[in-house]
């Protein structure tokens, strides 16, 4: 009676898991695949760059710049959308279609995290994984501090360049702002919401002492020595020390399980 009880519990909860995900952002993708979840996911946007696996699956579009037909058309069960997902009216027609439609808060914070990881577990049906993956996230947390409260905050930009070359630095709202508060760094755009661009005398002006940067944006400024050169940051603190960092854009703004990890790195990067 016990075993029947079991393999009805156990085949009610193997019902119950999805089996055709559709992840609609970087940080969604990695915590399914960390769950161990990866192998239901069978299409996700173009921010899903890690891990390797996630690369291998077909494409549905960038996250803030949806349309339905491509993510229907993969005949999910479940779509997963982070909180950069949309636009709006996408995610509408999306449920709509009749497919039910996780959507994960916009939360910028490293403590958000935590919740994200088990709001995904809790949807593919993998709670216990989803706790162990929370607890490791938690106990990388804990170590961002050590780091990150060395000596005096540093005065910090983070740049990207737009698809014209032009560049915009990240105000508050936005992953950039919230990892460098992580590790520690005094965001010299605070002041300013989401990314604006940025000229020669706003950054005269705020002086940051250390430039964060990532590899996309070093790709579409013609490498690093082209960006430093930039007449926007060439007389910045920072580039005159050659005080600048580039990370891997989704590993430094991704948001997902590797940025407690990237934040300590980032820290100690800025502190050398
Ligand atoms: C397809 C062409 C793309 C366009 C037009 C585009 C455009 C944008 C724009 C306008 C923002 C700023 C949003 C804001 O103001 O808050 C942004 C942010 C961002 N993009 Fe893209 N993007 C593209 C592709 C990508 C790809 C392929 C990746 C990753 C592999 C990526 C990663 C990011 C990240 C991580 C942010 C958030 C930064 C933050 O909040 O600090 N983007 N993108």
């Amino acid at each position: 009676m016990r075993s029947l009880l079991l393999s009805l519990l156990c085949a009610g909860s193997a019902l119950a898991a999805p089996q055709r995900v559709v992840s609609l952002g970087g940080d969604l993708t990695e915590i399914a695949f960390a769950l161990g979840r990866g192998g239901a996911i069978v299409a996700v946007d173009l921010t899903s760059v890690y891990p390797a696996e996630a690369q291998k699956l077909p494409r549905v579009g960038y996250v803030r710049a949806l349309s339905a037909e491509g993510i229907l058309a993969m005949k999910p069960d479940l779509i997963l959308a982070s909180g950069d997902a949309g636009p709006p009216e996408v995610l509408r027609q999306l449920e709509r279609a009749g497919v039910p439609v996780v959507t994960l808060p916009k939360d910028h914070t490293l403590a958000g995290i935590t919740a994200k990881i088990r709001a995904v577990a809790g949807a593919l049906d993998a709670k216990s994984a989803g706790e162990k993956l929370a607890g490791a996230f938690d106990a990388d947390c804990r170590t961002v501090e050590a780091a990150s409260h060395a000596g005096r905050p540093l005065a910090a930009v983070f740049v990207m360049a737009r698809g014209d070359g032009a560049l915009s630095a990240a105000g508050s709202g936005t992953a950039a702002d919230a990892m460098l508060a992580a590790a520690g760094l005094r965001n010299v755009f605070a002041g300013t919401e989401g990314y604006k661009p940025v000229s020669a005398e706003m950054l005269l002006d705020l002086a940051p002492a250390v430039l964060v940067t990532g590899t996309r944006t070093v790709q579409a400024s013609g490498g690093l020595d082209r960006l430093k050169q930039n007449p926007a940051l060439s007389l910045t603190p920072a580039v005159k020390a050659d005080r600048v960092l580039v990370f891997d854009d989704m590993y430094l703004l991704g948001l997902g399980p590797r940025a407690a990890r990237a934040a300590r790195e980032l820290a100690i990067a800025a502190r050398r």
